[in-house]
């Protein structure tokens, strides 16, 4: 028996960061997905193959998972099988084939895509029917083990696709729309670490508590006007949210040149409103544009040298594929 199941990439809209300490954020998925075949098998061994992440064919026993190393590539895989195996158990081994639909330097959160995924395939063949909830929290547990930090925004867009408000740990997941956004994507070319971001605003919450807290409490306003204005298509105050988010950002001193070099130009060839997406440090830049001004702002962007990703937004979550 075989499964192929697929789910999309992310981007952060606001509240990066912020998210992490308890506040809120939205986040919108991608067209481009991430897909997996997972077919059953005999032996109680699981084999794990992603070109993508450098992983060719890895096996592990099932009494052994996430015991003596494996690949770096395939950490989420592997630690997604074993906490499936614990919670529900496995009568079957698992071989799971993985294939990217978009490149994983983007941050378009390839590493919480396969783990629902993992997780969807590992009910499917096992016949379970898990809501989106249990597939969350098994999802945000995983993340959490491989990695330690995170809010859990990536897999609950992956799960529940479209454009979300989300609350730290899926606290609140709230699909504001399922609708597109006018978004301008622009790649810096450089990978953002977002483990040593997230821990670089951690020691300046820790040096200045009071006056981090108080960032964040600003950030969360803009996040709750944002998704009134996301929900009335308001796209100019969308943009406009957006920049003040920005500002908060490069206060938290997550900002980069090469970031505030293609926001200004999108800014300057007429974008309503433009701001780093995700940890910072590199990555993607968004911005709001309308139509009309969409080929000038990418021709801006470019002088940059920065790469435009064409996207779709607001686009289904997991799902099983015909
Ligand atoms: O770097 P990305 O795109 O995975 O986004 C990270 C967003 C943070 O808020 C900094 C961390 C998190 O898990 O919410």
């Amino acid at each position: 028996m075989k499964v192929k199941i697929s789910a999309p990439g992310k981007l952060m809209l606001l509240g990066e960061h912020a998210v992490v300490y308890g506040w809120p954020c939205i986040v919108t998925t991608v067209d481009k997905r991430l897909y997996l075949e997972a077919e059953l098998l005999k032996e109680k061994k699981l084999i794990i193959k992603a070109p993508s992440a450098g992983v060719r064919n890895y096996k592990k026993d099932l009494d052994k998972l996430c015991k003596n190393g494996g690949p770096e590539g395939g950490r989420f895989v592997e630690r997604a099988v074993l906490n499936f195996q614990q919670k529900y158990s496995l009568s079957f081994g698992v071989k799971i084939e993985t294939k990217n639909g978009f490149s994983i330097k983007y941050g378009f959160g390839s590493s919480a895509a396969v783990t629902v995924c993992t997780i969807k395939a590992l009910a499917e063949l096992s016949g379970k029917k898990l809501s989106n909830r249990e597939i969350f929290d098994l999802s945000y547990k995983t993340i959490l083990d491989v990695s330690g930090v995170g809010s859990g925004f990536d897999a609950a867009a992956a799960i529940y696709g479209g454009t979300l408000y989300f609350v730290t740990g899926g606290e609140k997941i709230e699909k504001i729309s399922n609708g597109e956004i006018p978004l301008l994507v622009g790649y810096t070319g450089i990978k953002a670490d977002t483990p040593t971001l997230v821990k670089m605003v951690a020691e300046k919450k820790k040096k200045d508590e009071e006056l981090i807290t108080r960032l964040f409490s600003e950030i969360s306003f803009l996040v709750d006007k944002a998704k009134r204005a996301i929900a009335e298509k308001n796209w100019q105050r969308l943009g406009e949210l957006m920049n003040y988010n920005q500002g908060y950002l490069e206060a938290l001193g997550v900002n980069t040149q090469k970031l505030s070099n293609l926001i200004y130009s999108a800014r300057n060839a007429g974008c309503y409103g433009a701001k780093l997406s995700g940890a910072g440090g590199g990555d993607c830049m968004i911005a709001i544009v309308d139509e009309k001004n969409r080929e000038n702002a990418e021709k801006a962007i470019k002088k940059f040298a920065g790469e435009i990703i064409k996207v779709k937004t607001g686009t289904e979550g997991v799902r099983v594929e015909k």
